[in-house]
C-alpha cells in the first residue's frame, strides 16, 4: 500500500492545526515536518516547538526531515516534543551509525535521506539499521521545485536493495511530487510519497490532493 505524507512547509501557518487535522481526515498516514537551519539548505523553517504544537492535533506518525548541520544535538528535543520518524541526512553526519542508534534506543524510527547527487552505496553498511530510506527527488531547501528524473534509477536501486535483503524499510520520496511523478516515483519503488505544493496548495482542497495523488499513484495502468 502506497503511503502519503503531507509536508506542512506549503500549509497555512496561521492555520496548521486545522490543515494537519484535514490531511487526517482525508487518510494521509504521517505527516511530514520540514526542519531547516539556513546552513545545511539555504532556508529556515521550523523546530520542535511545532511538533509540541501539533502533538495533541493528530494521531498520525509526526515526521521530523533534519535538514540541518549537527542533527545529533537536536533529536533528543525532537522527539521530546513527540517525533515518531526521524529523517537525518547522509551528506553531514559522519558517525551515522551512531545516530541512527541514538534514534532507535528511543523506541522511534530511523531514516537516511540522500540528495539527488548522492550515491545508494554510501548507505551500504548502516542499511539494514534503517526504517525508511529518504530519496530527495529534489535539491532540499524550498517546496515547489520541479521533480528531478534522473533520480528514478536510484529509487529502483533503493528497492532492489531492501528486497534483496527482506529488509522492513520504507522508501520515501521527497520533492516535486505530484499525481504524475508519484506514479512514476512508485513504480520505480517508492512506498511513501511525501508532498507539499500537491497537496496544501491543490485548487481543490487538501482532501481532493491527497485523493488525487493517492489514486493516480495506486493507478494500475502505470506509465513511466
Ligand atoms: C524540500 C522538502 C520537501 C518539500 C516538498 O527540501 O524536504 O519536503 O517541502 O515540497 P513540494 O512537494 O512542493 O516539492
Ligand atoms: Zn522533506
Amino acid at each position: 500500500m502506497i503511503e502519503i505524507a503531507p509536508s506542512i512547509l506549503s500549509a497555512d501557518f496561521a492555520r496548521l492545526g486545522d490543515a494537519v487535522a484535514q490531511a487526517e481526515s482525508a487518510g494521509a498516514e504521517r505527516i511530514h515536518i520540514d526542519v531547516m537551519d539556513g546552513h545545511f539548505v539555504p532556508n529556515i523553517s521550523m523546530g520542535p516547538v511545532v511538533v509540541q504544537a501539533l502533538r495533541p492535533v493528530t494521531s498520525l506518525p509526526l515526521e521530523a526531515h533534519l535538514m540541518i548541520d549537527n542533527p545529533d544535538r537536536y533529536i533528543d528535543a525532537f522527539i521530546d516534543a513527540g517525533t515518531d520518524i526521524v529523517i537525518v541526512h547522509q551528506e553531514n553526519v559522519p558517525h551515522l551509525h551512531r545516530v541512527i542508534q541514538q534514534i532507535r534506543e528511543k523506541g522511534k524510527q530511523a531514516g537516511v535521506a540522500l540528495n539527488p547527487g548522492t550515491p545508494v552505496h554510501l548507505l551500504d553498511s548502516v542499511f539494514a539499521e534503517l526504517d525508511i530510506v529518504l530519496a530527495m527527488t529534489v535539491n532540499p531547501g524550498f517546496s515547489g521545485q520541479k521533480f528531478i528524473p534522473s533520480v528514478i534509477p536510484k529509487i529502483t536501486e533503493i528497492r532492489n536493495r531492501i528486497s534483496a535483503g527482506n529488509l522492513d524499510c520504507d522508501l520515501e520520496v521527497d520533492g516535486g511530487i505530484n499525481d504524475e511523478t508519484g506514479r512514476k516515483a512508485v513504480s520505480a519503488g517508492a512506498n511513501v510519497l511525501v508532498a507539499a505544493t500537491a497537496i496544501f496548495k491543490h485548487s481543490g482542497g487538501i482532501a481532493a490532493g491527497i485523493q488525487s495523488l493517492r489514486r493516480q499513484s495506486e493507478a494500475k495502468d502505470i506509465l513511466v
